[in-house]
């Protein structure tokens, strides 16, 4: 495990989300409760229980496989930097799950602890509730538009972000408990950071299961659709 180092104080009240920072989304913002689409989709379809899309969500999939991609000329810099996006979550999610990891195991100090888990928690947080927020007001809408047989797997997708956004919600709170504690009574920690744990794995498994589902979906029709050149 790896062992942390710092401790300074300068992480305290960090902890809060203003709006994406990442390239692609452009600082867009947005609610989970804004949402559409959620409850349209069957509980066979919810992150949890399906083992990727449905057979007929893949259909132009098998036209676009993915290891085909990075040749096609229609594989924009601007599709590539959204991928980006989703590596970047992948590893801040891996982040503040080890981080709760060496707490839980006395190779990080409770300053340290606190220090990482205000900026990568935050990061984290923020960047994916902005990348939620533009994907469902401008991204999905424009694939709709562009070809209309892929509203159940949009649906699906869109119902993720608002479970994953209940999960980042359960998450923020237990992050800011859990630091806050450490300034009142750092004996009630390691509760708190074991709830911060089980959630940073939740949103490992989810980023897991949605990240290519949306990927797998969205690609083909952009390249089918030549929609970024
Ligand atoms: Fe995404
Ligand atoms: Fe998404």
């Amino acid at each position: 495990m790896q062992k942390f180092a710092g401790g300074d104080k300068s992480w305290v009240g960090k902890f809060t989300y203003s709006g994406c920072a990442c390239l692609t989304c452009k600082g867009s913002a947005g609610l989970a409760t804004e949402r559409p689409g959620y409850q349209l989709v069957g509980m066979n379809l919810t992150l949890q229980l399906r083992e990727g899309l449905p057979e007929d969500m893949q259909t132009l999939l098998r036209d676009y496989p993915r290891e085909a991609w990075p040749e096609n000329p229609h594989f924009a810099r601007s599709v590539q930097n959204w991928m980006g996006a989703h590596q970047m979550f992948r590893r801040l999610a891996g982040i503040t799950r080890a981080d709760t990891e060496a707490y839980l195991d006395n190779t990080a100090s409770s300053g340290a602890f606190a220090s990482r888990m205000s900026y990568y928690g935050d990061l984290l947080v923020r960047n994916l509730h902005g990348h939620h927020s533009w994907e469902d007001h401008a991204f999905f809408p424009e694939m709709r538009r562009a070809d209309g047989r892929f509203e159940q797997g949009l649906e699906t997708l869109e119902a993720d972000h608002v479970q994953l956004d209940e999960t980042l919600d359960r998450f923020t709170r237990a992050a800011n408990r859990a630091i806050k504690l450490i300034q009142l009574d750092e004996k009630q920690v390691r509760g708190e950071v074991g709830e911060l744990h089980g959630c940073a794995q939740d949103i490992e498994g989810f980023l897991a299961r949605h990240l290519p589902d949306e990927e797998e979906l969205v690609v083909p029709i952009i390249l089918h659709h030549k929609l970024r050149g």
